[in-house]
């Protein structure tokens, strides 16, 4: 939204939440979510045709587009929990916009929703409001964490589905002009609600799996002796496959891939696919073997036991450039070095001690084996191990050399982004493992 603001003027733009606390800061000059970049894109519009605020009934009564962006996290009970999305945020928001609707309005469906979500949207609205009339669209975001400012700048493409009627082609023609001020036509792709909404969900259900695929290579690397960065280059340079996403890492995280392969999952099974569920499962089920694979490593690398050892975790957010930790790898090898009895010692430049404590343990909890730490330094200091698992620019350019002496020997650094200088590193007295590299090279 802060976007559309910001290359379009004339537009006002208003978003609303109840929660007074979120608003209150991105009103203030600290905003809730790190992205670079994005301090800038705010400033530029905030005050003049953005404006955040409480006042969600005055917002949707005075839109002429509602962008509906509620979560749909995954359902954590009754039928399809722990897979299906749960749409009860969704649902409310169509009843209350049903409710405060008294002429023409275009919904749009921001949050990533299953396929045939928005014939719910449709439903609800029509069948709930008097005098209001409703075209839906969907326009699901492509954008990753990190990058968003860029990726919004400049998107390989924008996707507005819509109902093939004439009222529906100019629902998403008002919208395809919105985004028109600054990408190229070209680039605007529109299609029909169910292929915009499954759209979504394939292309991250893709991307994924080939972080699996290479992550599954990178174990066959450990055990024969070949090094998956050089696979990696060596099949990306086949122009069908291409470079890019074959970084083989401790296993993906963030809130898109695997809550939208389980939501593929959960509509292959809804639709009798069983062999088809299956297929896409698997794309999780190895990201999650990756994840103990690395803990486990670290475990024997220590001589099998890690108990009464004090291992520093550097990095906590899924990926560099945020502050985001939803599905993180390190939430699940925190808790992995926790159940082998491990003093576990977390740093990370972004993520509040608070937000790991909670990711970790659960809210409210406590554990004086979980220690956050507000440097690399303070982290590793008489630790037996040390993990990267955040390819942070920081962690490339510490001091090793004075690390190590503080550490216990054989003091070992565990690589789960291979992003270290290895051969550096040896030469200090480091022992190191990686995913997917040669064990003694
Ligand atoms: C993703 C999609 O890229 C984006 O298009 C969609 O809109 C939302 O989901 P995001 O989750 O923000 O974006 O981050 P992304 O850069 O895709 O990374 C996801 C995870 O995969 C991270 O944990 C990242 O570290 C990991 N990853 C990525 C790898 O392990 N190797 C790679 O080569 C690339």
């Amino acid at each position: 939204m802060a976007m559309i603001a910001a290359k379009c003027p004339d537009i006002d733009v208003t978003v609303v939440d109840p929660n007074a606390a979120r608003i209150a800061a991105w009103n203030s000059d600290s905003l809730p979510v790190y992205e670079p970049g994005l301090d800038e894109v705010v400033r530029a519009a905030r005050g003049r045709n953005l404006h955040f605020h409480t006042d969600v009934e005055s917002a949707v009564r005075a839109g002429d587009i509602v962008f509906v962006c509620v979560g749909t996290p995954t359902k954590t009970y009754g039928v399809g929990a722990g897979r299906a999305a749960d749409l009860r945020y969704i649902e409310s928001a169509a009843r209350m916009i049903a409710e405060l609707s008294d002429g023409p309005k275009i919904i749009v469906e921001k949050s990533t929703i299953p396929v045939r979500t928005a014939a719910t949207l449709l439903e609800i609205l029509r069948s709930n409001s008097r005098r209001g009339t409703f075209e839906v669209l969907s326009n699901p975001e492509f954008l990753a964490e990190g990058t968003a400012v860029a990726d919004l700048e400049n998107p390989d493409r924008i996707l507005v589905g819509g109902e093939r009627t004439p009222s529906g082609e100019n629902a998403m023609a008002t919208l395809v002009d919105i985004y028109a001020r600054w990408v190229p036509r070209d680039r605007i792709i529109t299609t029909n609600l169910w292929s915009s909404e499954l759209s979504k969900l394939v292309a991250n259900a893709f991307l994924a799996q080939r972080i699996s695929s290479i992550n599954s290579i990178s174990a066959l690397c450990e055990a024969t002796g070949a090094d998956v960065d050089e696979v990696a280059n060596a099949i990306g340079k086949d122009s069908r496959i291409g470079p890019k996403f074959l970084k083989a890492s401790v296993g993906f995280g963030g809130s898109c891939f695997q809550k939208d392969i389980l939501n593929l999952v959960y509509l292959c099974e809804h639709f009798g696919l069983p062999e088809v569920a299956a297929y896409w499962e698997r794309v999780v089920s190895m990201n999650n073997w990756q994840k103990s694979r690395f803990t486990q490593s670290i475990v024997q690398t220590l001589f099998n036991t890690v108990s009464g050892k004090r291992v520093a975790i550097l990095g906590f957010a899924f990926k560099k450039d945020t502050n985001d930790t939803r599905e993180s790898a390190a939430i699940d090898i925190a808790r992995g070095l926790l159940e082998e009895n491990a003093t576990v010692v977390v740093y990370d430049p972004r993520v509040s001690a608070d937000q790991i404590q909670r990711d970790v343990l659960g809210a409210g909890r406590s554990d004086p084996r979980l220690l956050v730490a507000r440097s690399a330094e303070e982290a590793t200091d008489g630790s037996h191990g040390l993990a990267v698992l955040t390819e942070w620019d920081e962690f490339r350019t510490l001091d090793y050399a004075a690390i190590y002496s503080r550490m216990h020997k054989p003091a070992c650094v565990f690589d789960g982004r291979n992003i270290l200088d290895r051969r550096g590193l040896e030469q200090i007295g480091f022992k190191y493992y990686a995913i997917g590299k040669p064990q003694d090279e």
